[in-house]
């Protein structure tokens, strides 16, 4: 019996890999033109990392993580997502210290969470996310926002919004939170079993159940801007001001609760609102977690940042019918014609390839007109062929694919000529 892949993860091939290397070399150019640097970290941590970071009362938590026991009995956990990895990295490498402020860092790489697989979601998701340390200003909130806004913009994408909300400091969440409670406490009984043991562990908890989302409480909760103190007010309106100075549009919805606990003051997500993108539209979020590091054991340090799945990119794409130009052409084939040319050109092969250029010959001992054939397929821009009478003379033909015009090379001189010509 054929052993399949695992549900809700799936294989890339050529000819689709292509865009998604296009999408994280958009993003890698994006974060030098910002300097954010790459941060590479494991694929597992201690499981202990997420409790504390992402927050035990989350679904991430309680319901996705793929968590198992190492040989040395110790718990572990493959990343359901990037912040928390890169926060325990920044205090463990006491990045606070670097003289460089504030440290901004990007990543990309495979994350894992154990959730109901549709379209649009996956068990293991390649997340491209940035994350700013050490600065409250909110600038570069309005950064981080621009910036994952650039990525999509450069890809095409137009069907976008960006909704922002602010969750507040601690005296405003506090102060929510006891609203939260008072409004559910009285008909919590109708509400499901992880809503109930979220109403005093984390009532905001609640806002963001996906079984009891429709239920009227939900409609009538106090938004958390009704309880924004001053200081916080301040913050939102100056992250708001700024957007609209890099012409960002943008809406404020106070139900914006994220899945992750550490968030606080400025939390955003972007949508697709393109026709057919699906059920779920939601292509990228985040916002500030002013706190987590020393959650983390290092000193008070404000931080922010965003991630994104490149799988909802490409589906995003797909629902603007954008596709993007790859360049999949190869600069030479060599056709070879009996035994003698077929083993010169292992090593003239080599040497145009140590030369700069991608090039392919045939290994099936095919005849000239599949050799052609294979090079039309590879997209060749030049053929270069080589029988037994030209090897005698020292001779090689080049054909030009696009407008079929033909050249003859000296052999012995073919690479050198081959870069003046074609270069
Ligand atoms: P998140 O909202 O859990 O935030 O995930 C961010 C993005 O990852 C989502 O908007 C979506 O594009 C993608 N994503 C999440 N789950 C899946 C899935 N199962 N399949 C495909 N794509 C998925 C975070 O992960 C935070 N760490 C973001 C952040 C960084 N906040 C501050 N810094």
């Amino acid at each position: 019996m054929s052993i399949n892949i695992p549900r809700g993860t799936q294989d890339i091939l050529p000819g689709e890999v292509e865009k998604w290397q296009m999408i994280e070399e958009k993003a890698r150019e994006l974060c030098k033109k910002f300097q954010y640097k790459e941060i590479r970290t494991p694929i597992f941590e201690h499981t202990d990392l997420f409790l504390r970071s992402v927050g035990d009362t989350t679904d991430i938590v309680q319901k996705e993580m793929y968590t198992f026991e190492d040989r040395g009995g110790r718990s572990l956990t493959l990343r359901p997502e990037g912040t928390a990895a890169v926060v325990r990295s920044y205090v463990e490498q006491k990045m606070f210290g670097y003289a460089n402020q504030p440290v901004k860092l990007y990543y990309t790489g495979p994350m894992f969470r154990y959730e109901r697989p549709q379209a649009g979601r996956f068990r293991q998701f390649v997340q491209f996310g940035v994350e700013a340390l050490g600065s409250a200003d909110p600038a570069i909130d309005a950064e981080v926002i621009a910036l994952a806004m650039s990525l999509y913009k450069e890809l095409g994408l137009k069907k976008l919004k960006l909704i922002v909300n602010s969750l507040g400091d601690k005296d405003s969440r506090n102060a929510h939170r006891e609203a939260l409670i008072n409004h559910f406490q009285p008909r919590i009984e109708e509400f499901c079993s992880d809503c109930q043991s979220r109403l005093e562990k984390n009532p905001m908890r609640i806002l963001d159940c996906k079984k009891d989302r429709d239920h009227e409480l939900m409609k009538s909760a106090p938004s958390i801007l009704e309880f924004l103190n001053d200081e916080s007010k301040v913050y939102f309106e100056k992250v708001q001001k700024y957007l609209s100075d890099l012409d960002i549009p943008f809406e404020v919805d106070p139900n914006l609760v994220r899945g992750l606990d550490y968030y606080n003051h400025t939390a955003f997500e972007i949508m697709s609102d393109a026709e057919g993108f699906g059920a779920i539209t939601t292509l990228c979020g985040g916002g500030r977690y002013n706190g987590l590091v020393e959650e983390i054991g290092g000193p008070d340090t404000p931080g922010i940042g965003f991630a994104l799945s490149i799988e909802r990119v490409i589906a995003a794409l797909a629902a603007e019918n954008i596709e993007l130009s790859i360049n999949d052409e190869i600069d030479c084939y060599l056709v070879a014609l009996g035994e003698e040319a077929q083993d010169y050109t292992v090593g003239l092969l080599h040497k145009l390839r140590l030369a700069g250029f991608s090039a392919e010959r045939d290994y099936l001992d095919r005849k000239i007109k599949t050799q052609f054939k294979a090079a039309d397929r590879l997209n060749a821009k030049y053929v270069a062929i080589l029988g037994e009478e030209e090897l005698k003379a020292n001779k090689i033909n080049v054909k030009t694919m696009s407008t079929g015009e033909q050249a003859e090379l000296p052999l012995d001189a073919f690479i050198e000529k081959f870069k003046e010509t074609y270069k």
